[in-house]
């Protein structure tokens, strides 16, 4: 994260300059100090062990894919969101801002708040990791993408991105898997849930304004804003799945809690992202031909689609003989990691990274991937 406080000058709080300290300072020499005060007492049994090689792979693989998170939630609060001292970088783009808010006037404020969660995730992650004799995941040489040029944008990091949020192919389906109470994916593997936005997942769309002549005419910029409205859940679902999956082969208890402790968080990403974005307005995209259906309206409408319905129905868990319960799904454990991976890849999210990127990714995703838990 040093790329993203280069250059700023920002008023420092307690929070931004704890923060500033673990990014843009050698993470491994202060992170051991994170642990030395009166909380660490209470962990004395952990800080003074090292990790097993499948505790830090599933760690470390959970630090990369917040790195990336981070990566592209700080694109949308420099446009979308609110720049400030704890989330710096970037002066926002009154037109987007508006479509943003006809999802839900706090959307600014959402934003915010999430991109500072996941930037505080992959720093306790890393420093953890660190912190117990670990390697921390580290992906700055692959701060090469361009990015948006729209004003509003951090011009800084022209050129610095990790990911891409202008050619996305969303898959939509968690809106209709969440509200399934027949068909759970790790019971029905081949069961095809219909897609919300269908358009979304057959072609590639920005969630941001590439330049300012996005900004205009009005369906297109608000046809961007919903691309971002369904992005944000899309994403936070995968990470709801991802650390009850990762959680079952974690074999130190305190490496078990940080699992089970993050995870829920990105659940109420998702749960609050989920319903914003029942909320983008039908249209189509004058320029491209992009459509958001109403999700209300036939053919869509009912249990399948109704915008309200936004928790968790009930469904299969486990087996078909034990009543439906309603659950995260899935939580399948084996290969999660690499399904994470590539579900982010055929979303678009790192569209202009080279192969030594994908080599990277794999490499810390198999790792995970091969943890097993030790009793
Ligand atoms: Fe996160
Ligand atoms: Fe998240």
């Amino acid at each position: 994260m040093k790329n993203l406080l280069d250059g700023l000058s920002v008023p420092l709080n307690r929070r931004t300059f704890a923060k500033k300290s673990l990014m843009a300072a050698s993470v491994a020499t202060l992170a051991p100090s994170l642990l030395k005060g009166k909380d660490a007492q209470e962990s004395t049994a952990t800080t003074s062990s090292t990790l097993s090689a499948g505790d830090a792979a599933l760690l470390r693989f959970a630090a990369a894919a917040e790195i990336l998170e981070s990566d592209f939630w700080v694109q949308y609060n420099e446009l979308g969101g609110i720049p400030d001292s704890e989330v710096p970088g970037g002066s926002g783009s009154p037109a987007y801002i508006e479509k943003l808010e006809n999802l839900d006037e706090d959307f600014p404020q959402y934003i915010h708040d999430n991109t500072d969660d996941e930037i505080t995730h992959f720093t306790f992650l890393n420093a953890y990791l660190v912190a117990h004799g670990a390697a921390p995941a580290n992906l700055d040489k692959f701060r090469t993408l361009e990015g948006s040029t729209a004003t509003g944008v951090n011009t800084a990091l022209i050129g610095k991105r990790l990911t891409n949020l202008t050619q996305l192919t969303l898959d939509t389906s968690w809106w209709t898997r969440y509200r399934s109470d027949k068909h759970n994916p790790d019971l029905d593997p081949n069961f095809k849930f219909p897609q919300a936005v269908p358009d979304l997942h057959n072609g590639q769309f920005t969630a941001i304004p590439r330049t300012d002549a996005d900004l205009e005419p009005d369906a297109h910029i608000q046809a961007i804003a919903n691309t971002a409205g369904f992005h944000m859940p899309t994403i936070e679902q995968g990470g709801n799945s991802l650390y009850p999956s990762m959680a079952q082969r974690a074999s130190n208890v305190e490496v078990l809690r940080i699992l089970i402790s993050i995870g829920p968080t990105e659940t109420m990403h998702f749960q609050t992202w989920s319903d914003k974005a029942g909320n983008a307005p039908p249209l189509t995209d004058p320029t491209n031909g992009l459509t958001f259906p109403d999700l209300n309206a036939s053919p869509f409408g009912g249990e399948t689609f109704q915008t309200n319905l936004i928790m968790p129905e009930p469904c299969p868990f486990l087996s078909r003989s034990l009543p439906p319960c309603s659950i995260i799904r899935p939580t399948k454990t084996e290969g999660v990691a690499m399904g994470v991976v590539k579900f982010l890849t055929a979303m678009g999210l790192f569209m202009g990274q080279p192969s030594a990127f994908f080599e990277v990714l794999t490499e810390l995703a198999m790792a995970a991937d091969a943890a097993t838990r030790q009793c």
